[in-house]
């Protein structure tokens, strides 16, 4: 078993400041266009990939509808306009599989593509028949990250994927969970298993992951996805109640939206953070969080302030 030990306080906040310093430094874009997309490395293969990626829980289960695809397929022409990659699905999510397939296949496949999906049934011999239907309801070849979802069988599925990885079928292999769910158990995984990605919840309010899972992730060169940035809106929801605070400008944070992305990919575990959204002027918005990142001082005033509304 490969044990590893948690990093300190102090190098931790250590390279939160050099890496947030090295993102102050990137070349300043004005407020009415925003600059180019920002992206982080791939920690096990140098990889870029832009911070703002996008998920299709809720908002791409939109059955049959031909209306509702074509919408779905708009927001994903938008997404990969603005530089985007990397699109996040699973099983569990109704129709969004053949939706984002749908999508792909009226875009004409775009190369840039990152296609992120699950393997979600609890019986093992069940995962390579549906990764399977999976990959057809995409019309990709392959995935490029496969992830076990909400640690389910995950013992299996993970050797499936292990396997998929070792014959060129997949590039990368991940876990998921989501609202702080088996954390404990998640962490044992990240520490015994070689993995590429985890992804887990954090936003400006979900900060759980701070404590031991994006140090962990950090240490051991695990990519990090970011789900549930808005609180499946509820977040955004409740903050645009209130007006953007005027120094939000000094993060070029032009809504709640941004800086609450800036806020989740500010932090240096972090490889992309993947809201949902069912319209263009938001993905639109999500991929237009460019310009400076705020550093741990910053990151501390905006912790401050949202908990304090
Ligand atoms: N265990 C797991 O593996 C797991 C669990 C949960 C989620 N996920 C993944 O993470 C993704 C994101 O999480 P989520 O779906 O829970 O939701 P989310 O991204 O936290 O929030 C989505 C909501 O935010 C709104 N929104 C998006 N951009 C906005 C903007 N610029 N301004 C205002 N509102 C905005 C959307 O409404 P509009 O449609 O009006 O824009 C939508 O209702 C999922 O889709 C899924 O791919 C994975």
């Amino acid at each position: 078993m490969q044990q590893s030990k948690p990093i300190s306080r102090r190098s931790f906040l250590g390279a939160l400041s050099a890496t947030s310093a090295a993102a102050m430094m990137r070349p300043l874009t004005g407020v009415a266009q925003p600059g180019p997309v920002l992206t982080r490395l791939v920690p096990p293969t140098g990889e870029a990939l832009p911070l703002v990626g996008l998920g299709t829980w809720i908002t791409f289960n939109v059955g049959r509808d031909t209306e509702a695809r074509d919408s779905c397929a708009e927001v994903m022409q938008a997404f990969f306009e603005a530089g985007g990659r990397l699109i996040d699905s699973s099983p569990m999510y109704g129709s969004s599989q053949e939706v984002v397939g749908y999508g792909l296949q009226k875009l004409g496949h775009p190369s840039r593509l990152f296609s992120a999906d699950k393997v979600w049934t609890s019986s093992g011999s069940a995962g390579p028949s549906q990764i399977e239907a999976s990959r057809r309801h995409w019309r990709v070849p392959r995935f490029d990250l496969l992830q076990v979802h909400n640690l389910l069988a995950w013992e299996a599925h993970l050797r499936t994927l292990l396997a998929m990885k070792a014959a060129g079928e997949v590039r990368y292999v991940g876990i998921t969970t989501s609202e702080g769910r088996r954390h404990r158990e998640f962490e044992r995984v990240m520490r015994q298993h070689p993995l590429d990605f985890i992804q887990v919840t954090y936003n400006i309010l979900d900060r759980e992951v701070e404590d031991r899972i994006l140090p962990l992730a950090a240490e051991r060169g695990t990519g990090v996805i970011v789900n549930r940035p808005f609180q499946q809106g509820a977040l955004l929801e409740r903050l645009e109640r209130y007006p953007l605070p005027a120094w939000a400008a000094e993060i070029d944070a032009r809504s709640w939206a941004q800086f609450i992305l800036k806020f989740i990919v500010s932090h240096p575990a972090v490889t992309c953070a993947i809201p949902a959204t069912t319209r263009v002027d938001h993905v639109r918005e999500n991929m237009a969080a460019t310009g400076r990142l705020p550093d741990a001082g910053m990151r501390a005033r905006m912790t401050a302030y949202v908990e304090g509304l």
